[in-house]
């Protein structure tokens, strides 16, 4: 397994975000993470990554401690956070220099320069990231996600604010990384998850209400988006 996440309670203050999680996800796998706004997504995926500390449980990735071996974690996983947040003032590649200095990363040109390809960044490699569109500061996340060569990536609304070119180019690199790598990704766009994902994880208000292979979540005549919204309506 390259996740396992057990009994994660995340609290802020009075407010439970999560409550009692535990799931799992193989090597290779890619996960479609849904649910609704302030449904408890980002909150995990930043323990995952070790950006927050849990209130109670464990999460363990590629065998490691998210708490007792975070340093270990950290090298294993590439974390696109929500809103993907970058220094504009910094030109690209520099930006991805910087990045791979944290992983110590050996032939640093030469790997920037990888990345600059395999992300699609050729054209805008010379621009500043303030210069940048959305799109090509979702690859320039990517980039820095994948710079490292991680096992486990975990995505956080990668493609919001997509154009549907961009959007299916960069659909297509997640489903490239994950031929290789484990992938947990959220999103609203049900059709993103039918088409990238083998499995979903839906959280609806801090608990898991449903985690199977899409193909046995759908039955025959209905749509993923009517059981995610069967699933996660608000009872009155
Ligand atoms: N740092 C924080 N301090 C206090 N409350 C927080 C904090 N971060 C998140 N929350 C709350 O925890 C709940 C879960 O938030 P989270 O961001 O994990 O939801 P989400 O599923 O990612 O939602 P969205 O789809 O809108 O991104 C929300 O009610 C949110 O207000
Ligand atoms: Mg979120």
């Amino acid at each position: 397994m390259s996740i396992v996440v057990s009994n994660i309670t995340k609290e802020y203050g009075k407010q439970k975000a999560l409550n009692k999680v535990s799931l799992s996800v193989s090597s290779g796998e890619i996960v479609g993470f849904l649910g609704p706004n302030g449904a408890g997504k980002s909150t995990l995926m930043k323990i995952i990554c070790c950006y927050l500390p849990p209130s109670e449980g464990t999460i363990k990735v590629c065998g490691l401690d998210v708490m007792e071996q975070s340093m270990e974690v950290r090298k294993k996983v590439g974390y696109l956070p929500e809103h993907n947040p970058l220094y504009l003032d910094m030109y690209v590649k520099e930006y991805l220099e910087f990045v791979g200095r944290f992983y110590h990363l050996q032939n640093l040109n030469k790997r920037v320069a990888e990345m600059v390809e395999m992300t699609g960044l050729t054209v805008e490699q010379n621009k500043k990231i303030g210069q940048l569109s959305k799109g090509y500061r979702q690859r320039v996340g990517l980039a820095q996600a994948i710079i490292h060569d991680p096992q486990v990536l975990i995505l956080d609304e990668p493609t919001t604010g997509l154009d549907p070119n961009q959007l299916s180019e960069i659909r297509a690199l997640i489903k490239e990384l994950g031929k290789n790598k484990t992938v947990m990704l959220s999103t609203h766009i049900m059709q993103e998850v039918e088409a990238i994902c083998e499995r979903a994880i839906i959280i609806n208000k801090g608990e898991i209400v449903a985690d199977n292979s899409i193909s046995d979540m759908v039955k025959k005549g209905e749509t993923l988006e009517k059981v995610f919204q069967e699933l996660t309506k608000a009872v009155k």
